[in-house]
């Protein structure tokens, strides 16, 4: 029986009751391990404080695991003072309860963990905590300190004071098998699965109002950027359109206008209405040399372009600067309702050298 059985993590007897996290956390090392598991009886035996029926046989001594060739003679207690075991008693609830669900940590785990709990301002991870959620075995007894052999049980199984450690704030420690193990550095982001299951959100050195301002920067800067594409992409979609005045307009009647020229619809549709003894015509205001708006000129009776001076006179006939020709006049017709109709998009031009269309019919209304 006792061939079968092994001690494992567990102390040798004389050894004092279990509790129920300590037990699962052997029955995990165990299996891990592929060392038989305890037995109900094994286990009522251990929360109990009394020896196990196989120990009774002159068993117990464990020799297939490392923790049982590492382990120092039983004291006087009979505990041995480092490893999950031991540190029973010791152990947080909060570890004790992740022993418990029997999952193996990472390192990486255990250095975000131990982030957090400086974050927090919380109580480091003792050796033996982290030890036992490595899932490894226990100190050695050279590597780590132990309670003198003479000591009393009592104090064998009170939790381990955590040494006091190098002044390194900016590196985590971790401690395994009673040595130091460095991080030299932040432990990855990320890159542990452990961490969320250890209800850890992330990793790393604490943010600083400074580190906070750069990244609400940087984020405004990758937002705006962003929103300017995206307005940009639908602005693609919409329509170009040039919004132009209709071409066909009414400007009322023709005893609205006395002789000469009448210039109160040129910033509205860019023509003067011209009366004459006999005619009434409509000139677009666009000087024939490179097309620019002349002015009306009342005190000296002409146009006069700003652009290259030429001078047309009040029936828009050129007799001045570089203008080839006389200003177009717009299609006319009276309305049904008696107003005139003026049709920009009809034209009636005078060509240099050319016979002049300012008599066709449309180019001017008979008053
Ligand atoms: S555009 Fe009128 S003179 Fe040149």
């Amino acid at each position: 029986m006792a061939d079968e059985k092994t001690l494992g993590r567990l102390p040798k007897w004389p050894r004092k009751a279990l509790n129920n996290s300590v037990i699962a956390a052997e029955q995990a090392y165990r299996r891990r391990s592929g060392l038989p598991l305890l037995s109900d009886e094994d286990i009522e035996a251990l929360k109990g404080g009394v020896q196990m029926a196989w120990e009774k046989d002159g068993g117990g001594v464990a020799t297939s695991t490392p923790m049982a060739t590492a382990a120092p003679p039983a004291t006087a207690g009979g505990i041995v003072p480092t490893g999950p075991a031991a540190a029973s008693g010791g152990f947080s609830p909060e570890v004790e309860k992740w022993l418990a669900a029997g999952k193996k940590w990472s390192k990486s785990a255990i250095a975000a963990e131990q982030a957090r709990r400086k974050r927090n301002n919380l109580a480091p991870l003792t050796d033996a905590e982290v030890t036992a959620l490595l899932g490894e075995p226990a100190a050695s007894p050279a590597a780590a300190p132990t309670t003198a052999p003479t000591a009393a049980a009592a104090a064998a199984t009170a939790r381990p004071a955590p040494a006091p450690k190098p002044a390194l704030p900016s590196v985590p420690q971790i401690a395994r098998g009673g040595t130091a193990t460095r991080y030299v550095g932040t432990p990855a982001v990320g890159t542990s699965k452990a961490a969320p299951a250890g209800g850890i959100a992330g990793v790393g050195p604490d943010d600083t109002p400074v580190d906070q301002r750069r990244r609400r920067l940087v984020w405004s800067a990758v937002v705006a950027f962003l929103g300017t594409w995206l307005i940009a992409f639908f602005r693609f979609f919409l329509p170009r359109t040039l919004f132009e005045p209709n071409s066909v307009f009414k400007i009322g009647y023709p005893s609205d206008y006395a002789l000469g020229v009448d210039t109160k619809f040129q910033q509205k549709y860019r023509i003067w209405v011209d009366r004459t003894p006999d005619r009434l015509f409509v000139i677009y205001a666009r000087c024939t040399h490179l097309g620019c708006t002349p002015d009306w000129k009342p005190s000296e009776n002409k146009f006069k372009c700003p652009c290259h001076g030429s001078g047309y006179d009040s029936e828009g006939i050129n007799f001045e600067g570089p203008a080839p020709r006389p200003m177009d006049r717009a299609h006319l017709e009276i309305a049904a309702d008696g107003q005139i109709q003026v049709d920009v998009s009809k034209l009636y031009s005078w060509p240099k050298g050319q016979p002049t269309h300012f008599d066709d019919d449309g180019a001017f209304l008979k008053v």
